[in-house]
């Protein structure tokens, strides 16, 4: 079967960074797909223009073997302007060039979200039936914004044919975590407030916003790690067990995480917005901008096995290092026999998302044969074949309609109406934070946790 892949716009960061590496590394795994590129974008460049700028642009992203040639051959561009009906006939005689008996299109849309409504009102000059649209996010920026493009979407296309994404999930260590927590018998009977003190997720960069500042100035910490990475990652680590290992299954229980989730009553008491020292020198950035590059918070899942357990979110740019990592903090042993005498670490469960990916467990063991003293060891697994990107993963899926890790509606309607919540709260909080780039982020950040007597790990 043969695919095309149309790529909106090609030559955004995204598609650089990620999505070329990931067609060409389907391209040389998967030679009987027999794959199309249109690249699509604004720039007036010619074919042979565009492959010489993409094989440049992408040197640090791929490293080419000798078919890499063959994998540019693939590609052809298109300028196309979205709001431009007569663009997408063009288009459209672009794809004939390639259609044949057997083919299916996958459009791939990471667009700016003030475009979506042209590409869904002008498809009907492309009107490919059966054709895959995948939707990059951000899908709206509140509610209401995400409701109206839903509802424009789906009265041209079926829902079969949507894909929403979140590359989150197509990491290989976002999805161990249902493996680690059901495919072992010791670890469930404890994952839950009996045992659990408190929960920390966090997702830390050390890049800025650079030349993306026009997106995230608009998008946030908030709607652009928040209502989908970190709620995504938080669903799997306290939802409860699906019946079935099947996408409807457990996104049903994916979506009781995302309706019970709660914030705090005093809930402008529990975020901590912060933005690094040079956002606002960041080019053409606002000087008021209160774009917040830093959030933490502290949420409680409503649920029967996670109310009272302590939920500690966050996330941020320009920060010390890269790595998005899972703590599960159990509580204390009872004072009377060890602990009686000795300090005694909190055991951990940590799921290290990236850049390293593994399982690390701390526990106490007796110091040594000449000591009575208790010390904590560590049990870490690291996972040491390279998994694949999650681009590539979600690609490969899209193109076998495996939906099962696309994100359904419901679930975006959900998490905007937290966000939608945490927006106000940020409205009604006269303070975000500075931080200096390359640190832990605002010290108010430890604060919210020195509050309850605990510290971020890690
Ligand atoms: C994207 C955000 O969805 O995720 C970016 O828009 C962020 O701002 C990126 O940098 C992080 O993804 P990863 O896979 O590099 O952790």
């Amino acid at each position: 079967m043969q695919t095309i892949f149309i790529i909106y716009w090609s030559t955004w960061d995204l598609a650089k960074r990620k999505l070329f590496p990931a067609l060409y590394n389907i391209f040389k795994d998967k030679k009987e797909q027999n794959i199309d590129i249109i690249a699509v974008g604004r720039r007036d460049f010619s074919n042979e223009e565009f492959i010489q700028y993409i094989d440049t642009e992408t040197s640090d992203f791929i490293e080419k073997e000798a078919d890499f040639k063959a994998f540019l051959n693939t590609i052809t561009y298109s300028k196309v302007e979205l709001t431009k009906s007569e663009d997408y006939s063009k288009l459209r005689g672009d794809i004939n060039k390639y259609e044949k008996k057997e083919t299916q299109v996958i459009f791939y849309l990471s667009i700016s979200p003030e475009y979506f409504d042209a590409f869904v009102d002008n498809y009907r000059y492309i009107d490919i039936k059966d054709a895959k649209i995948i939707f990059e996010k951000p899908f709206g920026t509140d509610l209401e914004t995400a409701k109206k493009l839903n509802t424009k979407i789906m009265e041209v296309f079926r829902e079969k044919q949507v894909y929403r994404i979140d590359h989150y999930v197509w990491k290989e260590a976002i999805q161990n975590i249902l493996a680690f927590r059901f495919a072992n018998i010791m670890f469930e009977p404890i994952w839950n407030n009996n045992y659990i003190d408190n929960i920390q997720i966090t997702a830390s960069e050390t890049v800025g916003v650079g030349d993306r500042w026009w997106y995230y100035d608009n998008s946030w910490a908030l709607r652009d790690m928040v209502q989908n990475h970190l709620f995504q990652v938080l669903s799997l680590v306290v939802m409860n067990p699906p019946s079935m290992i099947d996408s409807e299954w457990i996104r049903q229980e994916k979506l009781k995480v995302f309706r019970s989730i709660k914030l705090w009553n005093d809930y402008e008491k529990n975020i901590v917005f912060g933005q690094y020292d040079w956002y606002l020198w960041e080019k053409d950035v606002a000087q008021n901008s209160r774009t917040e590059t830093f959030v933490a918070m502290k949420l409680e899942v409503n649920s029967w096995n996670f109310i009272w357990v302590p939920i500690y979110l966050r996330t941020g740019k320009a920060l010390i290092e890269k790595s998005t990592q899972i703590v599960i903090e159990f509580k204390e042993v009872p004072d009377i026999l060890f602990k009686k005498f000795w300090p005694i670490s909190k055991n951990r469960i940590i799921l290290e998302i990236q850049p390293n990916e593994g399982i690390d467990i701390h526990f106490n063991i007796k110091e040594n044969w000449n000591s009575k003293e208790v010390e904590r060891v560590k049990s870490k697994f690291i996972k040491e074949i390279e998994s694949k990107e999650a681009y590539e993963k979600l690609l490969e899926d899209a193109i076998v309609w495996d939906k099962t890790l696309f994100t359904s509606w419901e679930m975006l309607e959900e998490t905007w109406k937290i966000v939608d919540n945490l927006v106000n709260c940020k409205n009604n909080c006269p303070i975000i934070h500075k931080y200096e780039k390359g640190s832990n982020g605002p010290i108010a950040s430890d604060i919210l946790l020195e509050n309850d007597r605990r510290k971020w790990y890690g």
